[in-house]
Parts: structure tokens; sequence; C-alpha cells
């Protein structure tokens, strides 16, 4: 579905981050606010995302100077927060009267599923919003890549590489829980880049049993060092594998929960390449009059889906989708988010069986 738009004449628009942290998210806020700043625009930095809309704390640039030297940097200049005083009416007409009174009269929310969320009760509100992409989980069902997502890839990967060297002196296993919320993007990937011998992630059943006995074979084979990579998403089961791994194939094997580490670093040549797009194309859009959209990469197009068919394709890829949303949808709907949900996970079930037939 196309969103209608007629170009707009801006005069202050607003930059936050709302939720999980992601490396990259600064290149987003500098090219959106940089983007804003040469079309003549004045831009807020809001801090801790939606609650600095509640509380009217931001900062005005007006001058792309004012943001140097933060490409390179991880976390985020603006920092964040989970707000829950926002999805209450009072906390709307805060915002609303904080916008109003600054004459904001755009706002580019990078973050998550939550973000977009908020980004959309912003623009029914009658404030212009458009959201951008940027989780280390990359679980944004309608776009192939999320700002943060390459560097946390490459954080796990490192860091799997060093618990290798020391399995490997050990003759021992390492199971290593990564993040990634309900998705197994990170888990996948990663276990791939590191050689692992086996891969455990919520889309895709898993056999314990095959993977014991690769694992096995494996050493019969005369291999020393063992990666299994799992995904947070399946909730506990790293650590019970561990134990289950030790016990049946007499491997002494270890247990790593990588956590937040995988939020911060440097972010890659690739995040920061995403952001700097991501970020520019949005204030083109919110240019152009559109709102309520969030700026996604398919297939290394830049372009773009309106929140709600976002979340509502999110949904059913996540299995989340209830009968009366699958009943509403139109048949063109249908359609696309259907094929959308298929390619990600034939995508996913082909690096699987890759994976399995290389470790
Ligand atoms: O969404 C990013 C993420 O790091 C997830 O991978 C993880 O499940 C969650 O955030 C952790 O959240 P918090 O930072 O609130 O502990």
């Amino acid at each position: 579905m196309s969103t209608p738009s007629t170009p707009k004449k801006l005069r202050r628009i607003a930059i936050l981050t709302s939720g999980g942290d992601a490396p990259g998210m600064n290149a987003a806020i500098r090219a959106a606010a940089r983007a804003a700043l040469d079309r003549g625009v004045e831009v807020y930095g809001v801090y801790e995302g939606y609650q600095g809309l509640i509380d009217a704390n931001m900062k005005l640039y007006k001058s792309p100077r004012e943001l140097c030297n933060i490409i390179n940097k991880s976390g985020t200049y603006l920092y964040t927060a989970r707000c829950e005083a926002f999805k209450t009416p009072e906390g709307m007409a805060k915002v609303i009267e904080n916008c109003k009174r600054r004459r904001i009269d755009g706002v580019i929310a990078i973050g998550g599923d939550g973000t977009f969320r908020g980004a959309t009760d912003l623009s029914k509100h009658g404030i212009p919003t458009i959201g951008i992409p940027g989780t280390i989980d990359n679980d944004i069902t309608s776009t192939d890549v999320t700002i943060g997502f390459d560097t946390a890839m490459n954080t796990a990967m490192n860091m799997i590489d060093n618990l290798r060297d020391t399995c490997e002196s050990h003759a021992r296993c390492n199971v290593i829980e990564v993040m990634g919320r309900w998705s197994g993007n990170i888990a996948l990937r990663t276990g791939i880049a590191s050689g692992a011998s086996a891969i455990a992630i919520p889309e895709i059943p898993f056999d314990e049993d095959a993977a014991i006995q690769k694992i096995i074979a494996q050493k019969e084979q005369g291999k020393r060092s063992f990666i299994v990579v799992v995904s947070e998403g399946l909730v506990g089961y790293a650590e019970k594998l561990a134990k289950t791994i030790q016990e049946k194939t007499a491997i002494e094997t270890k247990f790593a929960r990588l956590a937040h580490i995988q939020r911060g670093g440097k972010p890659t040549l690739q995040d920061r390449l995403l952001a700097s797009e991501l970020g520019y194309t949005a204030i083109q859009y919110l240019f152009e009059g559109k709102s309520d959209i969030v700026v996604c990469k398919e297939d290394g197009k830049i372009g773009y889906k309106n929140i709600s068919d976002a979340l509502l394709v999110d949904r059913m890829f996540k299995k989340k989708m209830t009968e009366e949303e699958y009943a509403a949808l139109s048949a063109e709907d249908k359609e696309w988010m259907e094929a959308r949900c298929a390619k990600l996970l034939a995508d996913m079930q082909r690096l699987y069986d890759i994976a399995n037939n290389i470790c």
C-alpha cells in the first residue's frame, strides 16, 4: 500500500533514538540531521527517546558542525530509553504540547518495532514521523538489514574466535548464547562465520541428537575444539545444551553468554553506510510529505513501508498474528506479506543447510 504524500514546508524537526542502542545509530542521527540542516531546517536532537519529548529534554542544532566526529562512535549520542509514559494519554498530551511550543513539525525515530509503534502514535496525533530501523537483532521483517546488525555480528564472531582459541588448547567445547531477542539472525550468521559445529535458532527446529552425533564423529576424526552457537530466543536452552553435550560426548563443555558486549564497539563500514543511506532518505521522505512509514532496504534498494504494514508483516513472520488480524488483511496484503515471510524463512533455511554441510 502506498502512503499519500504532499510536499511539505518544514521549519524544525526532531530526531530521537529509542529502545536498545545499536552501533551506527550515531551515523543515522548525523545523516538525518545534516540532510535536514542542508535544506534550511533546524533540528532538535531529543535525549532519551520518547521520554525526551515528554520532558522537553532536547538540544537545538543550527549547524552541521555541531554533529562532528560521531559517525565512528558506538552507542547513541542522544541516549535512549524504553518509555512507558509515552503510551499514556497524559504522556502523549505533553509530547504534543512540547512539539507545538517548539514548532516541531516532523520527527525521525530510530529504533526497533517498539519505536515504530511510538512513531505511528505520533503520526496519528498530527506529527509526521518516520522510523529508521536501528537494532542489532535484524528482526524488522520489512527490511533486509537493520543498523547495528553487522557490527554486532562482527563483535560476536570475534568473541567466539577468542573462545575457539582456548577450546583448541584445552580440547573443549563452548556453547555460546548470542543476542537477537526472538530472532536467530545473529546466531545463524555468526555460527557460520565462526565454523560452529551446530547452530540452534528459534525459526528452524533443532535436532539435538544429530548435533551431538556430529560432535562425536568430529572428535573421532581428530577435532579438538567445538563451537555451538545458540540464539537467546531459545530461552535458557544454551546452558542446558552445554550440560547435555558434556554428558553425552565426554567433552568438557563451557557455556558463555555474550550479552550486551554485542551492543557496543565501533560501527562497521556496512553499518555506517547503511545508517547514512537510511538517515538521508528519511529526510527526503519527510520533505515529500510522507509520514507513518519506516525506511527499509530490500534487495539493495532503499524504499519504505507503512508502519502498520511493517508491524503486521512482523507479527506474521514471528507467528504472533491473530486469526482476526489475518482475516482483516486484503488479498493484496496477504500476498506480499506471505511472500516476504516465505522469502526470509527460505533464506534462513538456505544458510542453515549450508552451515550443517560445512562444519
Ligand atoms: O533489541 C536489542 C537487544 O539487545 C536484544 O538482543 C536483547 O534481547 C535486548 O535488547 C536486551 O535488552 P536490554 O538492553 O533492555 O537488556
